[in-house]
């Protein structure tokens, strides 16, 4: 691909929309863009309590925050109608992959559901950028060694994995069936093992390591020698709003995107936990848990 570069001063004025705003990716990204100044409404639920990178960091203070569940589509209809955005960030979702054992249904229902809402609400009302944000892990597993070209088949092994597969297939759906035809140009961008300030979710490396050190207690990693694509949450971001804004420019840049960083810089868990106790110093320390067998305990990471 040609090298794109991405202007931040396209985004002043422009209207956002974004759901998944309270959660760390999506805090991150409404801050970026208020500080560019555009004028972002957020849809998500409450921001999680304590502690929470939306609250920390105040972004209700600079954007229209709708409170509401992606899967009420009534809620979700008013307050897209009300902001009459030109670009969308789909981030709102169930995102882990535990959860997806234990709550398969809830995560198909707000992951491919909530793509099909805000793509209706688009159809709809219009836009003129939409992206959807998914995952590496919508791909079929074939156990290569290194990444996935985004040709391959989707198909996500666990419930989590396999919903995002799911709204993959339905933006391709509306592209073919509605948005071609409209002149509305919509990409998905597959980007996994983000890490980043702000960011305190359950089963993932970094604020599992600082949970344990926290506590004195011996970090567990379940997976040391896997090589994972690990990036700043900002790389990413600037992915997202690169692609959306080109694609606004010109259709042509409509697609699917894998986002992640070149193969050299690709690190085992492990050296990452490595990397981690090196600079919280003290006691910190890690140990392999792997338990091997079940599908949870290899997905995991
Ligand atoms: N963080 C990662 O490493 C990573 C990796 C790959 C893909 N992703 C994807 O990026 C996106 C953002 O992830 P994140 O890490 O910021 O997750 P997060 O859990 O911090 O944020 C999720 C957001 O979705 C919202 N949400 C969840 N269920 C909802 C519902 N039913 N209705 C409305 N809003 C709902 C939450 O309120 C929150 O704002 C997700 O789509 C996730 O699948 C994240």
């Amino acid at each position: 691909m040609e090298k794109m570069v991405m202007d931040l001063k396209f985004y002043k004025g422009k209207k956002i929309f974004i759901t998944g705003h309270t959660g760390f990716k999506g805090s991150w990204l409404c801050k970026t863009l208020s500080m560019a100044g555009a004028v972002v409404t957020g849809y998500s639920l409450e921001p999680p309590t304590n502690p929470s990178l939306f609250e920390i960091a105040q972004i209700g203070k600079t954007i229209d925050s709708v409170i509401g569940d992606i899967c009420d589509f009534e809620k979700l209809k008013a307050a897209y109608e009300e902001a009459q955005p030109e670009i969308v960030f789909h981030l709102a979702a169930q995102p882990i992959v535990r959860t997806g054992y234990e709550q398969p249904r809830y995560t198909y229902a707000t992951n491919v559901m909530g793509t099909v809402n805000i793509l209706e609400c688009a159809r709809l009302y219009g836009a003129k950028s939409i992206l959807n944000v998914t995952t590496d892990k919508v791909y079929l597993n074939r156990e290569w060694e290194w990444g996935f070209r985004e040709d391959e088949p989707l198909d996500g092994f666990d419930p989590y994995s396999n919903s995002k597969s799911c709204s993959e297939l339905v933006t391709h759906s509306y592209v073919n069936s509605f948005f071609k035809e409209e002149g509305i140009p919509v990409s998905t961008a597959r980007a996994g093992n983000v890490i980043g300030g702000g960011d305190f979710a359950r089963d993932r490396i970094i604020p599992d390591c600082i949970r344990a050190s926290a506590n004195g207690e011996t970090i567990i990693v379940r997976n040391p020698y896997s090589t994972r694509p690990y990036q700043h949450v900002l790389e990413p971001l600037y992915a997202y709003l690169m692609i959306a804004q080109k694609q606004y420019e010109d259709k042509k840049y409509s697609g699917y995107y894998n986002v992640g960083p070149n193969e050299t810089d690709c690190v085992q868990t492990g050296e990452l936990a490595d990397i981690f106790c090196n600079a919280w110093g003290e006691d910190a320390k890690w140990e392999n848990k792997f338990m091997g067998g079940g599908g949870l305990t290899k997905l995991i990471s």
